[in-house]
């Protein structure tokens, strides 16, 4: 059966101390989870977090990827240098990429291609504004948004794992529901269908204010594999309530 993914986005938080507290934290009472953890940290903390996490059930992930191989591109984290921090997951196209960095359909797309080209799973979000949500436009937001991850990585579709994120439920403490939750992932797996055939072993996870109070229910939606979590990502026993939910 599919594991559960449940992985934290720490965004830009953290520093050494904070992080070696917070990941000895974790692994001091996470023991042998039966689902998948992974923790998505900012890029100049992957070698201490790397090594905090070395020969443990975590899975260390990055929150973002250039679309190129390499070369003059200032500022910028190849697929290829993530791969020698040990790094097994990539978020791709969060709404806060999106928004802030004016990332494209296409370049999320291609970035998923880098990913996937370098061995990481990428974690692809999707999801809609409250005005689109408010405008019915939900539907057509995160079918187009999926539509072109899938037009360039049709092929290989059923390595990534998708992550709905609804933008009005980030960082807002208001969750989706989880009628609207399921409904959304229901959808995209139809996509996911339509595209691969094998969208059953597809982990399509949520995010937006999922926390120790609420996780347990929308992780027991028939189409919910895990979650996305920002903020409650950041404490030990937040975090670790939550994986106990999906576990
Ligand atoms: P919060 O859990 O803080 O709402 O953030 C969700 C998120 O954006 C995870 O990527």
């Amino acid at each position: 059966m599919k594991k559960k993914l449940i992985a934290g986005n720490w965004k830009m938080n953290g520093s050494l101390a904070a992080n070696e507290a917070l990941v000895k934290g974790l692994l001091a009472g996470l023991g042998s989870p039966a689902c998948q953890v992974a923790l998505c940290v900012p890029s100049v903390y992957l070698a201490q977090c790397q090594a905090l996490v070395a020969g443990s059930a975590i899975g260390l992930g990055a929150q973002d990827l250039s679309q190129h191989e390499a070369g003059a591109f200032t500022g910028e984290i190849s697929g290829a240098m993530l791969q020698e921090f040990s790094v097994r997951y990539c978020i791709v196209g969060h709404s806060e990429r999106r928004q802030y960095h004016f990332e494209t359909d296409a370049l999320v797309a291609a970035k998923v291609q880098r990913a996937l080209a370098c061995g990481i799973t990428p974690i692809v979000c999707v999801g809609e504004t409250l005005a689109e949500r408010e405008a019915g436009k939900t539907e057509e937001v995160v079918k187009r948004q999926l539509a072109a991850v899938i037009h360039v990585n049709g092929h290989c579709i059923s390595e990534v794992v998708v992550a709905y994120e609804p933008v009005w439920a980030i960082g807002t403490g208001k969750t989706a529901s989880t009628e609207q939750a399921q409904q959304v992932h229901a959808l995209l797996r139809q996509q996911l269908q339509a595209a691969s055939n094998q969208a059953d072993r597809i982990q399509i996870i949520y995010g937006g204010s999922m926390n120790a109070a609420n996780a347990a229910q929308l992780l027991a939606q028939p189409d919910i594999d895990g979650g996305l979590v920002g903020g409650a990502a950041l404490k030990v026993s937040d975090f670790l309530s939550i994986i106990a939910s999906a576990c």
